[in-house]
């Protein structure tokens, strides 16, 4: 399709910040007159301007729009500014964060491999690999976060290997650089999903990583008003997961990516300050007679701090913490909560509370609930931008 304005450079811009790439990257340039925030293109169709050129596009000799579900110009303003931020070739958007990465591992895997991954995961991708995935002959393997005894487990029949850091509801960390050196090795496709740091807080990409996926309803998008997911990596595993999108049908809709661009805008520094008030979430909690243990990688009492402070510019705006009176302790703090909502999700402005066993770890039995780092008591909270101090006084009463 013909673009009646010219878009900005989609070549690497290097000396640009991840500020910039977040605000300026796949935007239109316009003359005099022309608008600032870009156009919701809705049109589910684009003309072509001849048969010849229909024959072209049948032909793979044209990249023009065609139908919406192949690509559309709202989505790819969104796609070339989560490419910047992960420093990939390209990228692709999608309708949640599980179309992103069930069309990414299923853009590796076929039936008669096996993927391994950790099994501290965000519970619906856990079930997608266990309930899902055998149906069609892919079998998976569970390793713990630091990938302890990978090598005895992988078989020649190991395609991909796929981590998630910080973890999805435990806060522990992967470390990027083994899991690149123990994918090169067995000759696996790397994904990693990025969803908790996002690409301000770390590039795996750079790292060697063949494949980033997000759930882009979290930070990316960060208003809590929006489902999304997203793939970054090279053209061609972009081309292979954009084919997966095709025929499964997990496509974005415009209106969305409106949405996602309006929030990206704002993401460094929304992060930033989710990072400030998170850590000063944290420590009120760790001096907290009731409370067991907090979960965030910023704390020195962490397992993973001295590796967070290795891969992540800081360390994120979630954490999660148990509570002495486990379950019982933990029900009631979250009945408690005032300020915070009580609500599954994360990454948005308003911050949430949620028992992980009831939301997103639900249906899994006790030892899966125990591999993945989730006691029954366990609370995730999802820091948002309201004062720190009203988050902390929120807390205080909750747990009193
Ligand atoms: C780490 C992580 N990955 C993926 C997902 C799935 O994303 P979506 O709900 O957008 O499909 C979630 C959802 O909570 C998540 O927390």
């Amino acid at each position: 399709m013909k673009s009646r304005t010219k878009t900005k450079p989609s070549k690497s811009t290097p000396s640009w910040t991840d500020a910039t790439i977040a605000i300026q990257r796949g935007e239109p340039k316009h003359g005099r007159s022309g608008p600032v925030a870009p156009e919701i293109i809705r049109s589910s169709t684009f003309t072509f301007s001849s048969t010849a050129e229909m024959k072209r596009w049948a032909e793979g000799k044209s990249s023009a729009y065609i139908y919406t579900r192949y690509g559309n110009p709202t989505l790819a303003i969104a796609e070339e500014k989560i490419a910047a931020l992960e420093g990939a070739e390209a990228a692709i958007v999608a309708a949640s964060g599980m179309a992103a990465i069930s069309s990414a591992l299923l853009a590796v895997l076929s039936s008669g491999d096996e993927v391994i991954s950790t099994a501290q995961l965000y519970g619906g991708t856990y079930r997608l690999m266990r309930d899902l995935f055998p149906r069609f002959g892919i079998r998976v393997r569970h390793v713990e976060a630091d990938l302890a005894g990978v090598e005895d487990i992988v078989t020649p029949r190991a395609r991909a290997l796929y981590v998630e850091t910080p973890t999805n509801p435990s806060l522990r960390l992967v470390d990027l650089r083994r899991a690149i050196a123990i994918a090169r090795e067995f000759n696996l496709v790397s994904i990693v999903d990025n969803t908790f740091a996002s690409p301000v807080l770390q590039k795996p990409l750079a790292l060697g990583f063949d494949m980033v996926v997000h759930s882009a309803t979290k930070y990316l998008g960060g208003h809590s008003d929006l489902v999304a997911g997203a793939v970054a990596g090279s053209h061609a595993w972009i081309h292979r997961v954009r084919d997966n999108i095709i025929y499964l049908g997990g496509c974005m809709d415009p209106a969305g990516a409106y949405l996602l661009i309006r929030g990206m805008k704002t993401l460094t520094v929304r992060i930033e300050r989710q990072c400030k008030s998170a850590m000063a979430v944290a420590k009120f909690l760790e001096r907290h007679p009731k409370v067991a243990r907090v979960h965030y990688p910023g704390l020195a009492s962490h397992p993973d701090h001295k590796l967070a402070r290795r891969q992540m510019r800081d360390f994120g705006g979630m954490l999660s913490f148990d509570l002495k009176g486990g379950l019982a302790a933990a029900r009631r703090f979250c009945d408690r909560v005032q300020l915070f909502a009580l609500a599954a999700s994360l990454g948005g402005v308003e911050s949430l509370v949620i028992l992980p066993i009831y939301t997103s770890h639900y249906n899994m039995s006790r030892d899966e609930l125990h591999r993945a780092g989730v006691e029954p008591g366990t609370v995730r909270v999802s820091i948002g931008l309201e004062g720190p101090a009203d988050l902390i006084a929120d807390l205080r009463q909750a747990l009193s």
